[in-house]
């Protein structure tokens, strides 16, 4: 059971924020530019957000940068994402590393091109003994296919033995989850006005809490995030118990 009164700390800030970066598109076409101006004017906002979390008390950040069903999107789009991607990791990864940023990757890689995969494996290698802020990066992430990928090697385990289907429980399921390093998210924000999840973080934000702001991605800022987590401190965390 959950012990609400220690589990709802009144006043203290996430520890874990994710966020759906979204609107870069709508961003870009405002101004009567090609979408993927926006998606590097998006990627720009992310150092300022990685930077602040220390001084804010948030020890993990998690981004949703590229979902499952995004490669619906033209093919220009898809590409010039996955070269943007490419480029932000090459570019950022020294900064990161000074900065104590420890970056993993979360989603199903298999889909993804062997250079961009590579370039992730040495950022994850790069920044491993960093622990000032944990950045998790989603890409080609997507919720149901997390959970998907973590039952279908659950069910190899009971296939081979390893694990039994009666001991099966609620701290099983986690620790086959991309995010098994990780604490749940706290507070999950999402830019841009729409008020829906699109397939993030699905099992681990059973209990978080939500933040949809109307701010497109790419004009986010610090100030807007502290403000985000400030209200998080205002906020009573009950896990379906009854406050003392
Ligand atoms: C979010 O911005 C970034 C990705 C999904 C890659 P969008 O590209 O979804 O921007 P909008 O929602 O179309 O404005
Ligand atoms: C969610 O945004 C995915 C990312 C931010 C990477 P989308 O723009 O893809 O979500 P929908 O299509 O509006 O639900
Ligand atoms: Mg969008």
């Amino acid at each position: 059971m959950t012990d609400v009164t220690s589990e709802q700390t009144a006043g203290a800030g996430p520890r874990h924020v994710a966020i759906i970066m979204d609107g870069n598109g709508r961003w870009a076409q405002s101004r009567g530019r090609p979408r993927l101006f926006g998606h590097h004017a998006g990627a720009k906002r992310v150092r300022e957000i990685v930077e602040a979390c220390p001084d804010l008390g948030v020890k993990y950040l998690t981004i949703f940068a590229f979902s499952t069903e995004n490669w619906k999107r033209t093919q220009v789009e898809v590409a010039g994402l996955m070269g943007l991607f490419r480029r932000y990791i090459a570019k950022e990864a020294r900064a990161l590393k000074d900065e104590g940023v420890r970056v993993r990757f979360i989603g199903d890689r298999v889909r993804l091109d062997d250079k961009l995969v590579a370039l992730m494996d040495e950022l994850e290698l790069l920044t491993s003994d960093n622990e000032r802020v944990h950045l998790t990066i989603a890409l080609n992430y997507g919720g149901r296919d997390e959970v998907s990928r973590a039952t279908k090697r659950l069910a190899q385990d009971v296939a081979a033995g390893r694990l039994k289907p009666e001991d099966v429980d609620e701290e099983t399921l986690p620790k086959y989850l991309d995010t098994c390093v990780l604490p749940d998210p706290d507070l999950v924000v999402r830019t841009s006005g729409e008020a829906r999840i699109s397939n993030f973080l699905l099992w681990q934000s059973a209990y978080a809490e939500y933040e949809f702001i109307d701010t497109l991605w790419p004009d986010f800022s610090s100030e807007i995030f502290a403000g985000l987590v400030h209200n998080y401190g205002r906020r009573e965390r009950r896990f379906g118990g009854v406050l003392a």
